[in-house]
C-alpha cells in the first residue's frame, strides 16, 4: 500500500494522493467476476504521462514509415526494397526497427501477401503484382518506447472479394477500438471485432492477437479478436495496447512455414487481411498512438 503523501507507484513524481489514489480506490471497490475471467490490470502496464509521450513520439516515426511504404508500393516492386527503405527511414529518425532480430526475425518489417496472415519475410524474390492484397506491419523503438501498426495495400486493381475483405477487416479494427472504453472489459474489443467479421461471413484468427505495448514489444494483456463483452481484463486509463484483427475468407486455422519458421498462412490458402493500431485508453475513451 502506498502512503497518501508518498510518491505515486506510476513514476509520475507526484504524491500518491494527487495521482493514482482515486484510481486504486475505484478498482478496490469493484467486484471482479471470476467466471467471466475478469481481472485487475497489473500496475506495470499502466503508463504515466512521460511514457505516453514517449510512445506517441515513437508512433510518429512508425506512421511516417508506413506513409513512405504507401508512396513506394506498386506492382513490380520487390518486398526487400520496401524493407530496406523502411529500415533506413526508421534509423535516419534516430529509432530502431523492433522486428529486426526480434526472436531471430531477419528483417525490419513484416510484409504479408494474400494467404499470408502475418510475419511474411521480405525478399528480393517476392515481387508484388496487380491484384495482390498486402499487409505491411511496422514496429518502431524510439528512446526505449515501442509503437506498432500495420496497414493493408491493394496492388493495382484487385477482385471485389479481396476489396471487401480489406474493407471489412478495417471496420473490425475500428469497431474494436470504439468498443475499448475505460472501466469496461477487454472482451468488449473481441466481441465487436468478431461479431462484425462473422456477420460478413469471415473467420477470425485466434492463434495470434493484439497485445499490450509500450516499454516492450509484447506485454500483457493478450488481446483476442473474438470474445464476449464484460470478460477478461479491466481496461483502465494509461493502458496502451494494439488492436490488430486478422480476418480470413475461409478457415480461421493457420500454419507456420516449417522452413523459415515465421510465415503464417491460412490453412486453406484463402485470403487473409489485417489492420493494426496502437491505442491508449484515456479517461474518456481512446487515443490512437500509431496507425
Ligand atoms: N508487429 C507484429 C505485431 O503486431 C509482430 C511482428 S514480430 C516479428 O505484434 F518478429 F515478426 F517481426
Ligand atoms: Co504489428
Ligand atoms: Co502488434
Amino acid at each position: 500500500m502506498t502512503e497518501r503523501n508518498a510518491l505515486c507507484w506510476c513514476g509520475s513524481g507526484k504524491k500518491y494522493k494527487h495521482c493514482h489514489l482515486a484510481f486504486d480506490e475505484r478498482i478496490a471497490g469493484m467486484k471482479f467476476n471470476f467466471f467471466r475471467g475478469q481481472v485487475r490490470p497489473p500496475k506495470k502496464i499502466i503508463n504515466n504521462e512521460k511514457d505516453i509521450e514517449g510512445i506517441k513520439k515513437s508512433g510518429v516515426v512508425n506512421d511516417g514509415t508506413l506513409d513512405l511504404m504507401a508512396e513506394m508500393i506498386r506492382p513490380g516492386i520487390d518486398t526487400e526494397t520496401l524493407n530496406k527503405a523502411a529500415h533506413e527511414y526508421i534509423v535516419s529518425h534516430g529509432a530502431i526497427p523492433a522486428c529486426l532480430d526480434y526472436e531471430g526475425y531477419p528483417k525490419s518489417v513484416c510484409i504479408s501477401i494474400n494467404d499470408v496472415v502475418c510475419h511474411g519475410i521480405p525478399s528480393k524474390d517476392t515481387i508484388l503484382k496487380e491484384g495482390d492484397i498486402v499487409n505491411i506491419d511496422c514496429t518502431t523503438i524510439l528512446d526505449g518506447y515501442f509503437a506498432d501498426a500495420s496497414r493493408m495495400f491493394m496492388i493495382g486493381e484487385v477482385s471485389p472479394a479481396a476489396e471487401r475483405l480489406v474493407r471489412v477487416t478495417k471496420e473490425c479494427m475500428e469497431l474494436g477500438i470504439e468498443a475499448a472504453k475505460p472501466w469496461h472489459y477487454l472482451g468488449d474489443i473481441g466481441a465487436a471485432c468478431g461479431s462484425h467479421a462473422h456477420k460478413n461471413g469471415y473467420s477470425v484468427v485466434t492463434d495470434l492477437g493484439g497485445h499490450g505495448v509500450g516499454k516492450a514489444f509484447h506485454l500483457e494483456p493478450f488481446v483476442p479478436h473474438v470474445g464476449e463483452k464484460n470478460t477478461g481484463m479491466l481496461l483502465v486509463p494509461g493502458m496502451v495496447l494494439t488492436v490488430e484483427p486478422m480476418i480470413n475468407e475461409g478457415t480461421y486455422k493457420v500454419t507456420t512455414d516449417k522452413k523459415d519458421g515465421w510465415t503464417v498462412r491460412t490453412k486453406d490458402h484463402k485470403l487473409s487481411a489485417q489492420w493494426e493500431k496502437t491505442i491508449l485508453i484515456t479517461e474518456t475513451g481512446t487515443e490512437v498512438l500509431s496507425s
